[in-house]
C-alpha cells in the first residue's frame, strides 16, 4: 500500500482538515480516538486544529509517545496539546495521557482497549525517527503484541514511552506532517525505501503532509 503524499504550504491547515474529515466519516455511534505527537510541527498543526470545527464529545485523545516528565513539564507532548489545543476547544470524550509513573503495562490497556486506532499523528526527526522509535533502538523491534513501549537514547532528551509500530501500523489513518529544508534528505530517503524508523510505518492509510521545503 503506497503512501500518498500531500504537498502545501500549510501543513497545519491540511493536517486539521484530515482530522476533521476523518472524524466526520467515522462510524456515526462511534467515537474517534487521536493518538497525538510531540515537536515544533505538531504544535503548529493543533493550533489550528482548534481552529476546526468538529464534534470533540466523540474524540478520544491518546498519545504516541511522550517525554517521561511530569504531564505540566515545558518538555511534555501533553503540556504541547494541551496548550495549543485542549484548552481552546470544547470537552473532548476523553483524554488519556501517557504518563510514565503508571507505567508501560497500564498505558498498553489503554491502547489495547481502542485499538485499532482511527488517527495516529506522526513527525519525523532529521534522523528518520517517529513517536520515539529511535534508528537503532531495541523499540523497534517490539514483538507484535506488544503495543507499548519504553524507550530513550542519549541523542533525545528524557526516557520516553512510545507507542510500536504494532499499534500504529495497526491504525486505520496515520498522517505523517513534516516541515523544514532540514528534513528534505531523511524525507527523500524515507520516501526511497531505506530502512528508517518512519519507513516501517505502514497503516491501512498513511498520509504524509509535507511543505515545498520538505518536498525538493
Ligand atoms: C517527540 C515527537 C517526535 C517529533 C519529531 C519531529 O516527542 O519529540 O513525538 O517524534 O514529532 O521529532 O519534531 P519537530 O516537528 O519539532 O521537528
Amino acid at each position: 500500500m503506497s503512501a500518498e503524499v500531500i504537498i502545501t504550504q500549510d501543513v497545519p491547515f491540511a493536517f486539521a482538515h484530515l482530522v476533521k474529515e476523518a472524524c466526520e466519516s467515522r462510524r456515526e455511534s462511534d467515537r474517534f480516538s487521536l493518538a497525538l505527537s510531540g515537536g515544533s510541527t505538531a504544535y503548529s498543526c493543533y493550533s489550528q486544529l482548534a481552529k476546526e470545527s468538529i464534534d470533540w464529545s466523540v474524540v478520544v485523545a491518546v498519545w504516541g509517545d511522550e517525554r517521561c516528565v511530569p504531564l505540566d513539564h515545558e518538555d511534555s507532548n501533553y503540556a504541547l496539546a494541551k496548550a495549543a489545543f485542549l484548552d481552546q476547544v470544547t470537552p473532548l470524550a476523553d483524554v488519556h495521557p501517557m504518563d510514565c509513573t503508571q507505567g508501560v503495562d497500564a498505558y498498553e490497556s489503554k491502547i489495547a482497549g481502542l485499538a485499532p486506532l482511527d488517527f495516529v499523528h506522526l513527525g519525523m526527526g532529521d534522523d528518520g525517527h517517529t513517536a520515539s522509535l529511535f534508528p537503532g533502538s531495541p523499540a523497534l523491534d517490539e514483538p507484535e503484541h506488544k503495543l507499548v513501549v519504553a524507550t530513550g537514547d542519549d541523542l533525545h532528551p528524557h526516557p520516553r514511552m512510545s507507542l510500536t509500530f504494532s499499534a500504529i501500523n495497526s491504525a486505520e489513518l496515520v498522517a505523517f506532517t513534516v516541515m523544514g529544508k532540514n528534513k528534505r534528505e531523511m524525507f527523500e530517503r524515507v520516501q526511497n525505501g531505506e530502512d528508517l524508523p518512519a519507513t516501517r510505518v505502514s497503516a491501512k492509510r498513511v498520509v504524509w503532509i509535507v511543505d515545498p521545503d520538505v518536498a525538493g
